[in-house]
């Protein structure tokens, strides 16, 4: 039944599925996981929080905190929510969100629409006895901010109460100048901003949340990034103590040959095309970080493959957004499977015998493909 619904949602403009697929969620409509045959424990212990596997579902998709727990009821061991910004925002006029299907992509140009911090935290409240899974917060600036540094200190000292982890979001390509925050000149800024918000609301910013009054804290970075770039970041994050990295959110670079009759429209672009270079991004990184920094692989995942690639090169959890707004919801539980048999394949029983074991994003792949044609 999903499968033929998923099918009709298809034929509605992209942000009207979205709006569908959000409120279906919301009222906890969706196919149940099944049961795994595997002996692998897919569960992963990271920032101190405790996964019950290591995929999740990215930020953008439950902007406002509205159907996290649906979501986790399709197999997601945690939703990154948002993102939210300090004050309510409509976000670019539309339409602003575009299907390439021939490219199992997406291109967005959303704008951080959200119904910003104070109704989201009411959101939060009303689900609050209900929640099931890890929940992430992602905040980001309002657009016409003069001060977008402390609107981040603004929306964290409000969410942090709500969250087991926060990530900065300074890598959306949608809001002008958002971006320039990854510099060096304000990155230590940007971080200090977020570190007093997480202090306003009675948290300790920490890299592990052991303790009840610590939460770990993300940055989310772009890809287009090089290596100076990434240097720099993976410097400022350890210094500042910070949990860890996600890598990575939309690219507005277009690879050649992209077709599809919206290839040409302005925004990020998700799905397969971007798979290649986040895993790219997130490789170096990983080797950049050299465990100091717990990562969270994101960019084109829609099959166990690509989960188990991000993973092998460093990855301690793994996030998609695209592969469930162009498959459908037995997506999520269809790569747990997939997992599971890879780790089987591999000999392995849990992921952290496997992670990291892969240093070159190429060899990754093709290790992970290998796995993956002998299912
Ligand atoms: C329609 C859409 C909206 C998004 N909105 C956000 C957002 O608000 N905040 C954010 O950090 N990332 C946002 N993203 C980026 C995703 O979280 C993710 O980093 C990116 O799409 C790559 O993953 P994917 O290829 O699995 O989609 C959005 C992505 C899409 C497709």
């Amino acid at each position: 039944m999903w499968n033929l619904l998923t099918k009709a949602a298809r034929h509605l403009p992209a942000e009207a599925a979205h709006r569908v697929a959000v409120s279906a969620l919301h009222y906890n409509l969706g196919p149940r996981p099944t049961e795994r045959q595997s002996k692998a424990d897919l569960s992963v212990r990271v920032a101190g929080l405790g996964f019950a596997n290591p995929l999740g579902l990215a930020a953008g998709f439950d902007k406002n905190a509205t159907c996290f727990n649906g979501a986790m009821g399709l197999g997601f061991a945690h939703v990154e929510v948002g993102t939210i910004t300090p004050k309510p925002q409509s976000g670019n006029p539309k339409p602003r969100v575009f299907r390439l299907p021939e490219e199992n992509a997406v291109i967005n140009r959303y704008g951080f629409n959200s119904q910003g911090m104070h109704a989201v935290v009411e959101n939060l409240c009303a689900t609050a006895s209900k929640r099931i899974g890890i929940l992430g917060v992602n905040v980001g600036a309002n657009k016409t901010s003069n001060d977008p540094i402390d609107d981040y200190r603004q929306a964290v000292a409000m969410l942090a109460p709500y969250a087991d982890y926060i990530t900065l979001n300074i890598s959306s390509p949608n809001t002008p100048g958002l971006r320039n925050l990854q510099t060096k000149r304000h990155l230590a800024d940007l971080l200090m901003a977020g570190f007093a918000g997480c202090r306003e609301a009675g948290f300790e910013p920490s890299c592990v949340s052991t303790e009840l009054r610590k939460k770990p804290i993300f940055l989310k970075i772009s890809p287009e990034l090089n290596h100076d770039d990434l240097a720099a970041i993976v410097e400022s994050c350890v210094d500042a103590g910070v949990s860890g990295i996600i890598a990575t959110n939309t690219t507005i670079s277009r690879p050649i040959g992209l077709n599809g009759v919206y290839a040409g429209e302005a925004g990020g672009l998700s799905g397969l095309p971007l798979f290649d270079a986040s895993t790219g991004i997130l490789a170096e990184v990983a080797s950049l970080g050299q465990n100091r920094l717990s990562l969270i692989g994101v960019g084109g995942v829609s099959a166990g493959w690509q989960a188990y690639a991000k993973i092998l090169v460093g990855a301690d959890l793994v996030q998609l957004y695209t592969g469930l707004a162009l498959e459908g919801p037995y997506l999520p539980n269809r790569i747990l499977h997939e997992l599971s048999h890879m780790l089987d394949a591999d000999g392995a029983t849990r992921f952290d015998q496997i992670k990291g074991q892969i240093t070159d994003p190429i060899v990754a792949i093709k290790h992970a493909v290998g796995l993956y044609e002998r299912l």
